[in-house]
């Protein structure tokens, strides 16, 4: 069944504790908890002390995409609320050490490319990561357009997954919603990230099951 990691970018947080609780029990499989420095993209977002606030109140894994420079100085802070850690290829000079970092902590690595980067960047370490996580729109904001050129790069990276005989996940980012889920599932995407789709709505269990069967059809 294709897992569905809903964005708290897109919560209310004022009442963050909340508004996790719901998407809980409306069936999540992962949190995707968006960290943005300001640098690599222009939005400054969540740091570790929120992440450490959230881990015991839900017991859904954390996914932590880290839009940040320098991300192996807080990959030792992050450790300790995620459950996986994806560190974008463009922000990373040494790709594979800092995945190495993830897994010394225990964590599970991904690997992150925009829309705009080669799905061969990452090819040397996919033997590395348990999860590729795929931008479909530029990061920085929730709420923006799926970029449809991206869908490409799901199926090579689902063929290079099935050649090399590697089992990581597949994960979607960046305008998901019932239209554009199916496109992704079709390409070989196991997991998708939702935002706006399920955080704008005010039945957030109607949201993610409507994402979900969509992208079942
Ligand atoms: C974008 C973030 C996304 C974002 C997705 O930079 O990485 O996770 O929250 O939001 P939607 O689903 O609204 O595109
Ligand atoms: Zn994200």
């Amino acid at each position: 069944m294709t897992k569905i990691a809903p964005s708290i970018l897109s919560a209310d947080f004022a009442k963050l504790g909340e508004e996790i609780k719901e998407v809980e029990q409306a069936g999540a499989d992962y949190i995707h908890v968006d960290v943005m420095d300001g640098h690599f993209v222009p939005n400054i977002t969540i740091g570790p002390l929120i992440a450490d606030a959230i881990k015991p109140i839900t017991n859904v894994p954390l996914d932590v995409h880290l839009m940040i420079e320098n991300p192996d100085a807080y990959i030792p802070q992050f450790a300790k609320s995620a459950s996986i850690i994806t560190v974008h290829q463009e922000a990373c000079v040494h790709l594979h050490r800092t995945l190495q970092l993830i897994r010394s902590h225990g964590v599970k690595p991904g690997v992150v490319i925009n829309p705009g980067t080669p799905a061969e960047m990452i090819k040397p370490v996919l033997t590395e990561v348990d999860l590729v996580l795929l931008m479909t729109v530029n990061p920085g904001f929730g709420g923006q357009s799926f970029i449809k050129e991206v869908v490409p790069k799901i199926a090579q990276i689902a063929a290079w997954r099935e050649e090399m005989g590697l089992h990581f996940e597949i994960e979607i980012d960046g305008g998901v919603n019932e239209v554009t889920a199916p496109i992704c599932t079709e390409n070989g995407a196991d997991v998708l990230v939702a935002g706006s789709a399920v955080f704008n709505q005010s039945n957030r269990k109607e949201a993610i099951d409507l994402i979900r069967k969509s992208a079942e059809k």
